[in-house]
């Protein structure tokens, strides 16, 4: 049988080859892949563990949090305060930023998450899962403030998500490829199931919520008639589409066999520039497109060069393989 290689590992001898993964940055990545065991433990109880529902509170964006919500925000948090690797943590769950608190030694490092994607989904026993993304302190002997936070996607030092479907799946991208690991629940440790993941250019299959049609602009309009024209189209081949509702899930089903997700600004909420979260869920999901060989855009430029200017900012979102994001892209540029 094959040597099963642990994540514990796989971080130590990338670090060995390349440098990637120096012991602060490996620390914090075993920590948040703990953190995704628990939740996942709990996510798997369901109703016998009492986690499912909503928590009778709204968090900054004005949504309802489910039970686990708030469970997946606090589980991060204690695992990640103590261990000397952070400065500090923002999540699409908590109004500000939460500093590491002082009597924890700090560490260079700040992590972003979305600790429960697909909330819609908890209750109904369909796949969620957990988005992160890492960026570096800005050098300094001042204490980590709001703006800090505000850098563009190209500088995440690492990114991932994990996926409790079927199979609890870790994702995980440093800048040198994407590798995927499984929860292996009697061991309890996360093995490596895939290395240099690689996104086909071409796909024949898309995600995006058709309800919203009518709201959607000219551009994603004209690509989505043009994929549902089918072979008889100017596109001339048959597609296929999904919406699971779980940003984490459609993508971790780009990754595995391609295709393009779109979450596109739409006429519901004129103002906001899309539904997704820049910082956790685009730049990290973006990153680990790309990483695939995949690409990421908001219809006009490169989500991972956007420069953001708040925590919680929104932001349109087509991504996956590169060929049709590319198309649904430059038909953003020539309407
Ligand atoms: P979250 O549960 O973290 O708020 O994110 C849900 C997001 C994303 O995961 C998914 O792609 C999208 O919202 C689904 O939105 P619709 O229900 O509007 O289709
Ligand atoms: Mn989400
Ligand atoms: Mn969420």
């Amino acid at each position: 049988m094959a040597q099963r290689i642990s994540l514990t590992r796989y971080l130590v001898e990338q670090q060995r080859v390349d440098g990637l993964i120096p012991s602060q940055l490996r620390l914090l990545l075993e920590v948040v892949a703990r953190a995704c065991k628990s939740i996942s433990q709990a996510v798997n109880k369901g109703s016998l563990g009492g986690v499912l529902g909503s928590a009778d509170s709204e968090n900054v964006q004005g949504e309802v949090q489910k039970k686990l919500d708030i469970i997946a925000n606090e589980v991060l948090i204690e695992a990640n305060e103590w261990g000397g690797h952070l400065a500090a943590m923002a999540s699409e769950e908590m109004d500000g930023i939460y500093l590491v608190p002082n009597r924890y030694p700090q560490g260079e490092y700040l992590l972003l998450f979305d600790p429960l994607d697909g909330s819609s989904n908890i209750d109904v026993n369909v796949s969620i899962g957990t988005i992160f993304s890492v960026l570096k302190k800005p050098e300094g002997d001042r204490g980590v403030e709001e703006g800090d936070f505000l850098q563009a996607g190209h500088q995440q030092v690492a990114a991932g998500y994990c996926v409790y479907g079927p199979q609890t799946t870790l994702v995980l991208t440093v800048g040198d490829g994407v590798a995927m690991f499984t929860l292996d629940r009697e061991q309890g440790s996360f093995v490596l199931t895939q290395e240099n993941v690689r996104i086909p250019e071409d796909t024949k299959e898309f995600a995006i919520n058709m309800s919203n049609m009518r709201h959607w602009d000219a551009p994603v309009k004209r690509y989505i008639d043009e994929c549902l024209q089918g072979r008889e189209g100017p596109r001339g081949k048959d597609f296929n589409m999904r919406w699971i509702a779980s940003m984490v899930a459609d993508v971790h089903r780009i990754l595995t066999r391609g295709g393009v997700f779109m979450y596109p600004w739409d006429k519901r909420e004129p103002n906001k520039p899309g539904k997704l979260r820049l910082l956790y869920e685009a730049n990290p999901m973006g990153w680990l497109i790309e990483q695939a060989g995949g690409a990421a855009t908001n219809g006009k430029q490169r989500i991972l060069d956007i420069q953001p200017s708040q925590l919680h900012e929104r932001v349109s979102v087509i991504l996956g393989s590169k060929n049709e994001v590319e198309r649904v892209t430059s038909y953003h540029s020539s309407l």
